[in-house]
C-alpha cells in the first residue's frame, strides 16, 4: 500500500511531501519519506518515525479542548482534590504553560498557575499535565514539562511547586518540599509535594499555605 507517513505534510531537508505540499510547514521536526521508495511505508517504518506535535503557548482558544483532555485524563475526581481549589476559578499564566498539537489536535497540556504563600512568597503551581493516551511513552509529558520550565525561567524566575510523582519529575529538578512547611487547602500526601527553584535564583524552599495570587 502507498501512502504517506508523513501525515501533516512538513517539509524535511528541503523534501516536500508530496502528498500533502498545500498544508506543507516551515517546521522540520521530522523526515518526510513521501519521495523514498513506497515499498518502505510499511506499519514497521511508521512506527520507527519519531513523535510529531507543536508545543504552544496556551491560549483561550484551546480551553475547551484542554478540559476535555484532563476529563479524560483524571475523571471526575479531579475536582475533589486539594490542587483543584488552587485553580478553581483562578487564571493560569499562560505565557508560561503549553499546550501540544499534533495533526490539528490537541495531545497534552500543562498549565503553571499563580500562587503566593501566606508569607508573602510568589510560586508557580504546575499542573494538571496531560498527554492523550495514544500519546503517551513517546516523550511528549516531558517536553510540556521542559517548555513550561525553561519559560518559566527565563520569564517569571520563581520556584514551582506542585502535587505529583517524585518518579516523574525528579529529571527536572523537582525534589520533596520539606515536609509538613507547605500547606494545600485540603489534604495532600506531603511525598506528593515536590518544588523545583527557578534556574540561577536562590535556593529558598517554600514555606507556608498555598493561596491563590491574583
Ligand atoms: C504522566 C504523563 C503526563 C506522562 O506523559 P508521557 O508523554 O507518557 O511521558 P513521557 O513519554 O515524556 O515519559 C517521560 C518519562 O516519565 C516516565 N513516566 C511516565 N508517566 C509516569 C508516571 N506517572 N510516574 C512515573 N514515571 C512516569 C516514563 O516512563 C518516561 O521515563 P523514561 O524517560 O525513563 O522512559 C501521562 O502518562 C499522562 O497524561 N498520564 C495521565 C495523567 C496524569 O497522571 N498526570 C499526572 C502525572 S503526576
Amino acid at each position: 500500500m502507498k501512502f504517506c507517513p508523513c501525515e501533516d505534510g512538513r517539509e524535511s531537508r528541503g523534501v516536500i511531501c508530496d502528498f500533502h505540499p498545500a498544508r506543507m510547514s516551515s517546521k522540520a521536526s521530522h523526515a518526510c519519506l513521501s519521495r523514498a521508495d513506497p515499498s518502505v511505508f510499511t506499519k514497521k517504518v511508521i512506527l520507527k518515525l519519531p513523535a510529531k506535535f507543536d508545543l504552544l503557548p496556551d491560549a483561550a482558544s484551546y480551553d475547551a479542548a484542554v478540559e476535555a483532555l484532563y476529563a479524560l485524563a483524571f475523571g471526575p475526581g479531579r475536582h475533589a482534590k486539594a490542587a483543584a481549589r488552587l485553580r478553581e476559578g483562578h487564571q493560569s499564566r499562560r505565557d508560561v504553560s503549553f499546550v501540544a498539537m499534533s495533526g490539528g489536535h490537541l495531545i497534552g497540556a500543562c498549565r503553571l498557575w499563580p500562587l503566593v504563600t501566606d508569607q508573602g512568597q510568589e510560586i508557580l503551581f504546575l499542573g494538571p499535565i496531560a498527554v492523550a493516551p495514544d500519546h503517551q511513552g513517546q516523550g511528549l509529558g516531558g517536553e510540556l514539562v521542559e517548555a513550561c520550565l525553561t519559560a518559566s525561567d527565563r520569564l517569571t524566575g520563581l520556584p514551582v511547586i506542585l502535587v505529583g510523582d517524585l518518579a516523574f519529575f525528579e529529571p527536572f529538578g523537582f525534589s520533596q518540599a520539606p515536609k509538613g512547611q507547605v500547606t494545600l487547602p485540603g489534604p495532600a500526601d506531603p511525598k506528593r509535594i515536590l518544588w523545583r527553584p527557578a534556574q540561577g535564583a536562590d535556593i529558598i524552599a517554600p514555606a507556608g499555605k498555598l493561596l491563590k495570587n491574583a
